[in-house]
């Protein structure tokens, strides 16, 4: 009853508060100030309260008593409330922690946006006990956690980070389109779509695009969502991705992977150097170390032989690739041969084992795309090899392919022409790219959901994306 009677004013003698967001607070101590944000915890004592407030540049611990703790929106405040808090900011004893190592002594508040408190209060809404679809229709509120917005926090860091390092190597960023007339890459596994009465396609990579920028802007990257149909439900496919691609010119093989190298183990680099970020690193990811370089090469024929060895099996399967079961109904399991693509499985067992970032390279033709370049056929070899790779790293798997690629008009119309999904012609501004001026060149592409859940130690690339899309999966 009392409490409805109090109201609150600010006291007009009192100096006049900074308008400040909590990342700031820092210079601000022993001075009055005014914080944003929503109501992240609550803690009500019989005459004061404390809210842990977040703005999403930080938290701030904020301390009321006497009048201002028992207002009537104090005795309702709800967690996930919008409110705006002015008072003092006060360095807290060392004997207490908060966040930032201060602490507001709020002198004066309002709530701005109230958040509904019983049923529809946000931590009974969202809980470990919840389902996950439930949570993935919820990921609008899922957000306002600590964990997801961490590792959002670092998704832009690392952009950022992997930006800056490509920079630096004189790589210039371009925004290819996303909306393509061809389906030059793998034909059933692009999205479709009707385009002013034309059959039309979202991207599911950049890369034909960045080789044709080679000739007037040198070197080039791109950071661009790439859309794939893939009947894969695992936990590091997504129906769109960010996809980080770059392509460079007059490099060999080596040259490519040693770049990859570097722009991977820069931008860790950059990241752990940043007391934030590597604040953000320790929370998410308390093992994680930057790694060390130069990265193992393995050719693939060696890691079938080294899979081999340590007993890897894949599941047999027939020529549809059906999988082949046993008397007592299991999959059958069989050695690896050359030839075989290695699975996720096969390659999660390798990472783990080998424990440090390795590179496979040297694919056979078959299993890779047709723009490859072809290394010399070895005499009596059973396999054209390519000059490929693929960047594997622990608990992730492959988080990066790349290639050097076709030089000559001939060998890459050739090599068109057997893509049964491609109308060469409509392909004229990719081949012309050799016609005019070719070059040796390669490039790759870097999964970002799949780079930064090795960072910070996700289950899935699910959690790395702001609102993940997987076969189904659309809202919110
Ligand atoms: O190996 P991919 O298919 O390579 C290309 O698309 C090349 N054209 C890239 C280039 O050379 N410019 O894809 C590259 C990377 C993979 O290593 C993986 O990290 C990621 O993209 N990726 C996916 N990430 C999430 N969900 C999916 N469905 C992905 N498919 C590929």
């Amino acid at each position: 009853e009392e409490s409805k009677n109090i109201v609150l004013t600010e006291d007009e003698s009192l100096p006049q508060a900074k308008k400040t967001k909590i990342r700031h607070l820092e210079h601000l101590r022993g001075q009055r100030v005014f914080v944003s944000g929503w109501v992240h915890r609550l803690h009500s004592h019989e005459d004061s309260m404390v809210i842990v407030l977040r703005d999403g540049t930080g938290y701030l611990q904020c301390a009321l008593s006497g009048k201002v703790a028992q207002t009537y929106a104090a005795l309702t405040l709800t967690l996930e409330s919008s409110v705006q808090l002015h008072g003092v900011l006060q360095v807290v004893p060392e004997s207490k922690t908060a966040p930032g190592g201060h602490e507001l002594s709020v002198d004066f508040w309002k709530v701005l946006g109230a958040a509904p408190g019983g049923d529809d209060a946000l931590a009974d809404k969202l809980n470990e006990k919840c389902d996950q679809s439930v949570l993935a229709d919820m990921r609008h509120l899922v957000l306002r956690g600590e964990t997801a917005s961490a590792v959002l926090k670092l998704r832009a860091a690392l952009l950022a980070s992997a930006r800056t390092s490509l920079v630096s190597h004189n790589l210039l960023e371009v925004t290819p389109q996303c909306l393509l007339q061809t389906q030059v890459e793998g034909g059933a596994t692009h999205f479709e779509l009707d385009y002013y009465g034309q059959r039309a396609f979202l991207t599911r990579s950049s890369q034909f695009y960045l080789e044709t920028c080679l000739p007037s802007l040198g070197d080039v990257f791109c950071v661009q969502e790439s859309f794939r149909v893939e009947q894969a439900h695992t936990r590091r496919h997504l129906s769109e991705y960010t996809h980080l691609e770059a392509e460079l010119a007059f490099i060999t093989f080596d040259d490519l992977m040693s770049h990859i190298e570097t722009i991977i183990c820069e931008t860790i680099d950059r990241l752990l150097a940043n007391p934030a970020t590597a604040a953000l690193i320790k929370q998410l990811s308390p093992d994680f170390t930057a790694p060390s370089r130069p990265f193992l090469r393995m050719p693939y024929i060696d890691a079938i032989q080294w899979l081999n060895a340590h007993g890897i099996q894949r599941e047999a399967a027939d020529a549809d690739g059906n999988a082949i079961l046993d008397a007592a109904g299991n999959t059958e399991m069989v050695a690896h041969a050359v030839g075989d693509d290695i699975g996720e499985a096969a390659e999660r067992r390798m990472t783990d084992i080998l424990g440090v970032p390795v590179f496979l390279h040297s694919f056979p033709a078959a299993m890779k795309a047709f723009y490859m370049k072809r290394l010399p056929a070895q005499d009596g070899a059973a396999h054209v090899l390519t000059e490929s790779c693929d960047l594997l790293v622990p608990g992730v798997g492959e988080i990066a392919g790349g290639s050097m690629r076709m030089t000559g008009q001939e060998e890459l119309l050739a090599a068109l022409e057997t893509q049964e999904s491609v109308d060469v012609s409509s392909c004229y501004w990719f081949t012309d790219q050799r016609k005019y001026g070719t070059c040796e060149h390669g490039g790759y592409g870097v999964g970002v959901e799949r780079f930064l859940a090795w960072v910070a130690n996700r289950h899935t690339v699910r959690e790395c994306s702001l609102y993940p899309r997987w076969p189904g999966r659309v809202t919110p």
